[in-house]
């Protein structure tokens, strides 16, 4: 599973980014309003960094989304294009992709959103587990199931496993067989902390220095 950062927040990427681990990131119009940012400059810039930036369309009609694909799609090649599952955003995606753009289809809830996402040609589909989880089902199921259909009937779209609030979701989606978790950078923090490295590592240094005493 590759490991995106689920954020607009540019500085912050970049710190992610210099730890070596991160391969690409989602964006959504909530983050990016979120960010005070303008939005092309965010992905211009991230794009140059990351070999997959998600951007997505805030028009709700299929030509408005592809028109607005088309121009995101032209800021960088690693720009991927994001798209709502709606039956307006089914008809942009297999606009889109007669244009040659990388599609993402975000806003999915089951994995019959998802394998018809594919069928009109999506590179990649978004399952948003923790909002699965907050209606009282479960998100990571629903990768599963993804996950098993592709297989099956050997669909090349890569699942992106999204809305991922805590570590433990990360893991389940990783062990469910998501492609990619797209992962807020507060759980990306806390993903990398471990109360016994911290322990082991003051533990080790202690007695280096006491060596180093002893030989003075
Ligand atoms: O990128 C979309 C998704 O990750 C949103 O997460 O926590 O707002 O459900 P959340």
């Amino acid at each position: 599973m590759r490991i995106f950062v689920d954020s607009a927040d540019v500085e912050e990427i970049k710190r992610l980014h210099k730890l070596g681990f991160i391969s690409g990131a989602t964006t959504n119009p909530s983050l990016v309003a979120k960010s005070g940012l303008e939005p092309e400059k965010i992905y211009t810039e991230l794009a140059g960094l990351l070999e997959h930036v998600s951007a997505e369309v805030v028009a709700e009609d299929s030509e408005g989304m592809y028109e607005e694909g088309k121009r995101l799609a032209s800021l960088h090649p690693n720009v991927v294009v994001k798209i709502p599952f709606t039956p307006e955003g089914l008809k942009a995606v297999k606009a889109l992709k007669s244009e040659g753009v990388r599609v993402n289809v975000t806003l999915i809830f089951s994995s019959a959103q998802a394998l018809i996402a594919a069928r009109v040609g999506a590179d990649f589909v978004s399952p948003f587990i923790g909002r699965i989880d907050d209606i009282g089902y479960s998100g990571v199921e629903v990768i599963s199931q993804t996950a098993k259909i592709f297989t099956l009937h050997d669909i090349p779209t890569r699942i992106i496993a999204a809305s991922i609030r805590h570590p433990a979701h990360f893991i389940d989606a990783a062990l469910s067989g998501a492609h990619i978790a797209t992962v807020p950078p507060t759980v990306l923090w806390k993903l990398m902390k471990h109360p016994l490295t911290d322990i082991g590592l003051e533990r080790f240094l202690a007695d280096w220095r006491k060596v180093q005493e002893n030989e003075k």
